[in-house]
Protein backbone atom coordinates (compact mmCIF):
# COMPACT_ATOMS: atom_id res chain seq x y z
CA UNK A 1 0.00 0.00 0.00
CA UNK A 2 1.61 3.15 -1.00
CA UNK A 3 0.85 6.35 0.54
CA UNK A 4 1.85 9.86 -1.31
CA UNK A 5 2.57 13.02 1.45
CA UNK A 6 2.83 15.76 -0.28
CA UNK A 7 3.44 18.52 2.98
CA UNK A 8 2.88 21.54 0.69
CA UNK A 9 3.33 25.11 1.90
CA UNK A 10 3.28 27.06 5.50
CA UNK A 11 2.32 25.29 8.62
CA UNK A 12 2.21 21.79 6.10
CA UNK A 13 5.52 20.08 6.36
CA UNK A 14 5.57 20.22 10.06
CA UNK A 15 1.66 19.08 10.78
CA UNK A 16 2.24 16.14 8.11
CA UNK A 17 5.08 15.32 10.17
CA UNK A 18 3.52 14.70 13.11
CA UNK A 19 1.32 12.29 11.39
CA UNK A 20 3.64 10.27 9.98
CA UNK A 21 4.92 10.06 13.41
CA UNK A 22 1.52 8.61 14.54
CA UNK A 23 1.47 6.43 11.49
CA UNK A 24 4.98 5.12 11.62
CA UNK A 25 3.94 4.14 15.62
CA UNK A 26 1.34 2.12 14.82
CA UNK A 27 3.52 -0.39 12.94
CA UNK A 28 1.53 -1.50 10.46
CA UNK A 29 3.17 -4.02 8.05
CA UNK A 30 3.26 -3.27 4.39
CA UNK A 31 2.99 0.64 4.32
CA UNK A 32 5.56 2.35 1.84
CA UNK A 33 5.77 6.41 1.35
CA UNK A 34 7.01 8.70 -1.10
CA UNK A 35 6.90 12.37 -1.01
CA UNK A 36 5.71 14.85 -3.42
CA UNK A 37 5.64 18.52 -4.18
CA UNK A 38 3.07 20.34 -3.87
CA UNK A 39 1.65 23.76 -4.43
CA UNK A 40 4.02 27.30 -3.68
CA UNK A 41 6.47 24.96 -2.95
CA UNK A 42 6.25 23.15 -5.95
CA UNK A 43 6.28 26.54 -7.81
CA UNK A 44 9.34 27.82 -5.85
CA UNK A 45 11.98 24.52 -6.62
CA UNK A 46 10.28 23.26 -10.20
CA UNK A 47 7.92 26.51 -11.79
CA UNK A 48 4.70 24.17 -11.18
CA UNK A 49 1.92 24.36 -8.36
CA UNK A 50 1.57 20.21 -9.35
CA UNK A 51 4.46 18.88 -11.25
CA UNK A 52 3.73 16.28 -13.64
CA UNK A 53 5.82 13.73 -11.21
CA UNK A 54 3.43 15.02 -8.39
CA UNK A 55 0.23 13.96 -10.41
CA UNK A 56 1.96 10.72 -11.32
CA UNK A 57 2.69 9.64 -7.78
CA UNK A 58 -1.13 10.71 -6.88
CA UNK A 59 -2.21 8.27 -9.33
CA UNK A 60 -0.53 5.23 -8.31
CA UNK A 61 -1.13 6.27 -4.82
CA UNK A 62 -3.78 3.94 -3.06
CA UNK A 63 -3.92 7.36 -0.92
CA UNK A 64 -2.82 10.90 -0.14
CA UNK A 65 -1.73 12.39 2.83
CA UNK A 66 -1.68 16.54 1.96
CA UNK A 67 -0.96 19.15 4.38
CA UNK A 68 -1.90 22.49 2.95
CA UNK A 69 -0.96 24.66 -0.10
CA UNK A 70 -1.00 28.73 -0.37
CA UNK A 71 1.78 31.19 -0.05
CA UNK A 72 1.64 35.02 -0.12
CA UNK A 73 4.44 34.79 -1.99
CA UNK A 74 2.44 33.26 -5.20
CA UNK A 75 -0.53 35.31 -4.73
CA UNK A 76 0.43 37.49 -7.72
CA UNK A 77 1.01 34.55 -9.73
CA UNK A 78 -1.40 33.74 -12.95
CA UNK A 79 -4.20 31.94 -11.69
CA UNK A 80 -2.67 28.72 -13.14
CA UNK A 81 0.44 28.50 -11.34
CA UNK A 82 -1.32 29.81 -8.15
CA UNK A 83 -0.19 27.30 -4.87
CA UNK A 84 -4.40 26.46 -4.53
CA UNK A 85 -4.11 25.14 -7.63
CA UNK A 86 -2.65 21.95 -6.57
CA UNK A 87 -5.37 20.75 -4.82
CA UNK A 88 -7.78 21.78 -7.35
CA UNK A 89 -5.74 19.91 -9.66
CA UNK A 90 -5.17 17.14 -7.99
CA UNK A 91 -9.47 16.62 -7.39
CA UNK A 92 -10.00 17.23 -10.49
CA UNK A 93 -7.45 14.46 -11.81
CA UNK A 94 -7.97 11.90 -9.67
CA UNK A 95 -12.00 12.26 -9.86
CA UNK A 96 -12.33 13.18 -6.34
CA UNK A 97 -15.83 14.11 -6.16
CA UNK A 98 -16.88 13.41 -3.05
CA UNK A 99 -15.73 15.52 0.22
CA UNK A 100 -16.39 14.10 3.36
CA UNK A 101 -16.26 17.18 6.07
CA UNK A 102 -16.68 15.49 9.96
CA UNK A 103 -17.52 18.12 12.59
CA UNK A 104 -17.70 16.80 16.09
CA UNK A 105 -17.19 18.09 19.32
CA UNK A 106 -14.49 16.53 21.49
CA UNK A 107 -16.14 16.79 25.28
CA UNK A 108 -12.91 18.85 26.66
CA UNK A 109 -13.33 21.31 23.98
CA UNK A 110 -16.93 22.70 24.07
CA UNK A 111 -15.75 25.59 26.03
CA UNK A 112 -13.57 26.38 22.81
CA UNK A 113 -16.36 27.09 20.60
CA UNK A 114 -17.99 30.19 19.53
CA UNK A 115 -21.25 28.98 20.44
CA UNK A 116 -22.65 28.44 24.04
CA UNK A 117 -20.63 24.71 24.90
CA UNK A 118 -24.39 23.26 25.48
CA UNK A 119 -24.85 23.98 21.76
CA UNK A 120 -21.64 23.56 20.74
CA UNK A 121 -21.59 20.12 22.48
CA UNK A 122 -24.51 18.68 20.59
CA UNK A 123 -22.20 18.77 17.16
CA UNK A 124 -21.65 15.73 15.16
CA UNK A 125 -22.05 16.26 11.30
CA UNK A 126 -20.99 15.58 8.11
CA UNK A 127 -20.40 17.65 5.25
CA UNK A 128 -20.55 16.05 2.04
CA UNK A 129 -19.15 18.50 -0.29
CA UNK A 130 -19.05 18.07 -3.99
CA UNK A 131 -15.22 18.90 -5.39
CA UNK A 132 -14.60 18.24 -8.79
CA UNK A 133 -17.61 20.42 -10.40
CA UNK A 134 -19.75 24.03 -9.53
CA UNK A 135 -18.15 27.86 -10.32
CA UNK A 136 -14.96 26.35 -8.92
CA UNK A 137 -14.40 24.57 -12.81
CA UNK A 138 -16.67 26.55 -14.57
CA UNK A 139 -15.36 28.88 -17.39
CA UNK A 140 -14.11 31.99 -15.71
CA UNK A 141 -12.21 35.11 -16.73
CA UNK A 142 -11.98 39.33 -17.43
CA UNK A 143 -13.80 40.60 -19.86
CA UNK A 144 -14.74 44.82 -20.52
CA UNK A 145 -18.53 45.28 -20.34
CA UNK A 146 -19.68 47.85 -23.46
CA UNK A 147 -19.81 51.06 -21.27
CA UNK A 148 -15.81 50.35 -20.25
CA UNK A 149 -15.60 48.53 -17.01
CA UNK A 150 -13.84 45.86 -16.22
CA UNK A 151 -15.29 42.80 -15.17
CA UNK A 152 -14.72 39.47 -13.44
CA UNK A 153 -16.79 36.15 -14.30
CA UNK A 154 -17.13 32.65 -13.23
CA UNK A 155 -19.93 30.01 -14.37
CA UNK A 156 -21.57 27.55 -12.14
CA UNK A 157 -23.05 24.78 -12.94
CA UNK A 158 -23.81 20.86 -12.54
CA UNK A 159 -25.07 18.78 -14.79
CA UNK A 160 -27.45 15.65 -13.62
CA UNK A 161 -24.81 12.87 -13.35
CA UNK A 162 -22.45 15.34 -11.48
CA UNK A 163 -24.79 15.83 -8.70
CA UNK A 164 -26.47 12.13 -8.76
CA UNK A 165 -23.57 10.54 -7.67
CA UNK A 166 -22.79 12.95 -4.71
CA UNK A 167 -26.38 12.84 -3.88
CA UNK A 168 -25.57 9.03 -3.90
CA UNK A 169 -23.08 9.40 -1.81
CA UNK A 170 -24.60 11.85 0.76
CA UNK A 171 -27.64 9.20 1.33
CA UNK A 172 -25.36 6.52 1.72
CA UNK A 173 -23.53 8.58 4.43
CA UNK A 174 -26.92 9.27 6.21
CA UNK A 175 -27.69 5.78 6.27
CA UNK A 176 -24.46 4.50 7.44
CA UNK A 177 -24.86 7.38 10.47
CA UNK A 178 -28.18 8.87 11.63
CA UNK A 179 -30.64 8.24 8.61
CA UNK A 180 -31.24 12.53 7.99
CA UNK A 181 -30.01 13.98 5.00
CA UNK A 182 -29.87 18.01 4.66
CA UNK A 183 -29.32 19.05 0.89
CA UNK A 184 -28.47 22.25 0.99
CA UNK A 185 -28.61 24.79 -1.87
CA UNK A 186 -29.57 28.16 -3.34
CA UNK A 187 -32.72 27.12 -5.67
CA UNK A 188 -34.88 29.93 -4.89
CA UNK A 189 -31.98 32.03 -7.11
CA UNK A 190 -30.40 29.64 -8.96
CA UNK A 191 -30.79 27.55 -11.77
CA UNK A 192 -27.94 25.17 -10.99
CA UNK A 193 -29.52 24.82 -7.70
CA UNK A 194 -33.13 23.64 -8.78
CA UNK A 195 -31.47 21.11 -10.91
CA UNK A 196 -29.40 19.92 -7.71
CA UNK A 197 -32.80 19.93 -5.62
CA UNK A 198 -34.56 18.36 -8.49
CA UNK A 199 -31.80 15.30 -8.89
CA UNK A 200 -31.69 15.09 -5.05
CA UNK A 201 -35.18 14.00 -4.72
CA UNK A 202 -35.13 11.74 -7.93
CA UNK A 203 -32.45 9.94 -6.00
CA UNK A 204 -33.65 9.83 -2.32
CA UNK A 205 -36.04 7.00 -4.34
CA UNK A 206 -33.49 4.62 -3.54
CA UNK A 207 -33.42 5.76 -0.12
CA UNK A 208 -36.72 5.00 1.63
CA UNK A 209 -34.95 5.05 5.26
CA UNK A 210 -33.46 8.18 4.99
CA UNK A 211 -35.35 11.25 5.94
CA UNK A 212 -34.05 13.96 3.07
CA UNK A 213 -34.84 17.83 3.77
CA UNK A 214 -34.02 20.80 1.86
CA UNK A 215 -32.64 24.07 3.86
CA UNK A 216 -31.47 27.35 1.48
CA UNK A 217 -27.14 27.92 2.09
CA UNK A 218 -28.34 31.24 3.84
CA UNK A 219 -30.84 29.43 5.77
CA UNK A 220 -28.08 26.50 6.61
CA UNK A 221 -25.40 29.35 7.63
CA UNK A 222 -28.00 30.59 10.25
CA UNK A 223 -28.85 26.86 11.72
CA UNK A 224 -25.45 26.01 11.99
CA UNK A 225 -25.05 28.77 14.65
CA UNK A 226 -28.20 28.39 15.94
CA UNK A 227 -29.04 24.68 16.48
CA UNK A 228 -26.42 22.94 14.83
CA UNK A 229 -27.65 19.50 16.44
CA UNK A 230 -30.36 19.13 14.40
CA UNK A 231 -27.74 18.35 11.54
CA UNK A 232 -26.96 14.79 10.67
CA UNK A 233 -25.46 14.23 7.21
CA UNK A 234 -25.44 17.92 4.84
CA UNK A 235 -24.96 17.30 1.27
CA UNK A 236 -23.98 20.31 -0.91
CA UNK A 237 -22.15 21.80 -3.78
CA UNK A 238 -18.54 23.20 -3.70
CA UNK A 239 -19.06 26.27 -2.80
CA UNK A 240 -21.33 26.41 -0.28
CA UNK A 241 -19.94 23.29 0.77
CA UNK A 242 -16.14 25.14 1.33
CA UNK A 243 -17.97 28.23 3.23
CA UNK A 244 -20.39 25.78 5.78
CA UNK A 245 -17.47 23.76 6.42
CA UNK A 246 -15.15 26.48 7.74
CA UNK A 247 -18.21 27.64 9.84
CA UNK A 248 -18.87 24.48 11.31
CA UNK A 249 -15.26 24.12 12.11
CA UNK A 250 -15.56 27.12 14.41
CA UNK A 251 -18.96 25.99 15.42
CA UNK A 252 -16.51 22.97 16.91
CA UNK A 253 -13.91 24.95 18.70
CA UNK A 254 -10.82 25.43 16.17
CA UNK A 255 -10.13 25.33 12.65
CA UNK A 256 -6.97 23.07 13.62
CA UNK A 257 -9.65 20.12 14.48
CA UNK A 258 -11.26 18.70 11.63
CA UNK A 259 -10.10 16.51 9.12
CA UNK A 260 -11.55 15.38 5.91
CA UNK A 261 -11.23 12.96 3.01
CA UNK A 262 -12.05 12.98 -0.67
CA UNK A 263 -12.71 9.97 -2.53
CA UNK A 264 -13.39 8.77 -5.82
CA UNK A 265 -14.94 6.09 -6.92
CA UNK A 266 -12.45 3.42 -6.82
CA UNK A 267 -11.37 3.34 -3.41
CA UNK A 268 -8.62 6.02 -3.72
CA UNK A 269 -8.15 9.41 -1.36
CA UNK A 270 -6.99 12.45 -0.49
CA UNK A 271 -6.91 13.11 3.07
CA UNK A 272 -6.32 16.60 4.25
CA UNK A 273 -6.79 18.96 7.05
CA UNK A 274 -9.60 21.33 6.25
CA UNK A 275 -7.80 24.57 7.54
CA UNK A 276 -5.18 26.30 5.58
CA UNK A 277 -1.31 27.04 4.88
CA UNK A 278 -1.44 29.45 8.00
CA UNK A 279 1.71 31.36 6.86
CA UNK A 280 1.75 33.64 9.46
CA UNK A 281 2.64 30.87 11.96
CA UNK A 282 4.75 28.63 9.26
CA UNK A 283 7.63 27.57 11.52
CA UNK A 284 6.71 28.71 15.08
CA UNK A 285 5.57 25.26 16.46
CA UNK A 286 1.90 26.78 17.21
CA UNK A 287 0.11 24.83 14.30
CA UNK A 288 -1.85 22.30 15.78
CA UNK A 289 -1.50 18.97 13.93
CA UNK A 290 -4.43 17.19 15.37
CA UNK A 291 -6.70 17.57 12.16
CA UNK A 292 -3.86 16.21 10.00
CA UNK A 293 -3.45 13.38 12.74
CA UNK A 294 -7.17 12.80 12.41
CA UNK A 295 -6.85 12.67 8.67
CA UNK A 296 -4.83 9.85 8.40
CA UNK A 297 -6.98 8.00 10.58
CA UNK A 298 -9.77 8.52 7.94
CA UNK A 299 -6.92 7.71 5.30
CA UNK A 300 -6.90 4.14 7.22
CA UNK A 301 -10.48 3.91 7.01
CA UNK A 302 -11.67 4.78 4.06
CA UNK A 303 -8.90 3.75 1.55
CA UNK A 304 -6.79 1.42 3.19
CA UNK A 305 -9.82 -0.48 4.92
CA UNK A 306 -8.13 -0.56 8.56
CA UNK A 307 -11.01 0.77 10.78
CA UNK A 308 -8.86 -0.84 13.52
CA UNK A 309 -6.12 1.00 13.15
CA UNK A 310 -8.11 4.49 12.64
CA UNK A 311 -10.29 3.71 15.84
CA UNK A 312 -6.88 3.68 17.78
CA UNK A 313 -5.60 7.21 16.39
CA UNK A 314 -9.05 8.57 17.15
CA UNK A 315 -9.13 7.02 20.55
CA UNK A 316 -5.57 8.63 21.37
CA UNK A 317 -6.59 12.10 19.83
CA UNK A 318 -9.32 12.36 22.34
CA UNK A 319 -7.25 10.77 25.39
CA UNK A 320 -4.67 13.17 24.13
CA UNK A 321 -7.22 16.04 25.06
CA UNK A 322 -8.36 14.39 27.93
CA UNK A 323 -5.37 14.60 29.16
CA UNK A 324 -4.60 18.45 29.23
CA UNK A 325 -3.01 18.64 25.26
CA UNK A 326 -3.87 21.95 24.06
CA UNK A 327 -2.48 23.84 21.35
CA UNK A 328 -2.46 27.75 21.32
CA UNK A 329 -5.62 27.73 19.03
CA UNK A 330 -7.00 25.41 21.79
CA UNK A 331 -6.00 28.18 24.38
CA UNK A 332 -2.92 25.88 25.55
CA UNK A 333 0.59 26.50 24.54
CA UNK A 334 2.28 23.42 23.96
CA UNK A 335 3.97 22.55 20.02
CA UNK A 336 3.24 21.23 17.38
CA UNK A 337 5.84 18.75 18.33
CA UNK A 338 4.39 18.29 21.78
CA UNK A 339 1.05 18.06 20.33
CA UNK A 340 2.34 14.85 18.21
CA UNK A 341 4.15 13.76 21.49
CA UNK A 342 0.61 13.88 23.51
CA UNK A 343 -1.08 11.34 20.83
CA UNK A 344 2.15 9.15 20.70
CA UNK A 345 1.83 9.09 24.40
CA UNK A 346 -1.99 8.19 24.40
CA UNK A 347 -1.74 5.38 21.64
CA UNK A 348 -3.15 2.19 23.54
C1 LIG B 1 -10.58 23.83 1.05
C2 LIG B 1 -9.77 25.02 0.61
C3 LIG B 1 -9.62 24.96 -0.91
C4 LIG B 1 -11.00 25.04 -1.51
C5 LIG B 1 -8.68 26.03 -1.49
C6 LIG B 1 -7.29 25.95 -0.89
C7 LIG B 1 -8.60 25.96 -2.99
O1 LIG B 1 -10.35 26.19 1.04
O2 LIG B 1 -10.16 22.68 0.80
O3 LIG B 1 -11.62 24.03 1.65
O4 LIG B 1 -11.55 26.14 -1.71
O5 LIG B 1 -11.57 23.99 -1.78
MG1 LIG C 1 -11.99 25.92 2.35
Amino acid sequence: MLIALFPGDGIGPEIVDQAKRVLDALAIDGLTYDHGLVGGAAYKAVGHPLPPETLDLAKKANAILFGAVGDPDCDALERHLRPEQAILGLRKELGLFSNLRPAKVFPELAGESALKPEVAGAIDLLIVRETNGDVYFGEKGFRTTADGQREGYDVMSYNEGEVRRIAHAGFQAARARRGKLCSVDKANVLETSQLWRDVVIEVSADYPDVALNHMYVDNAAMQLVRNPGQFDVIVTGNLFGDILSDQASMCVGSIGMLASATLNGSGQGLYEPIHGSAPDIAGTGKANPLATVLSAAMLLRYSLGMADQADRIERAVAKALANGARSPDLGGTMTTVEMGDAVLAALD
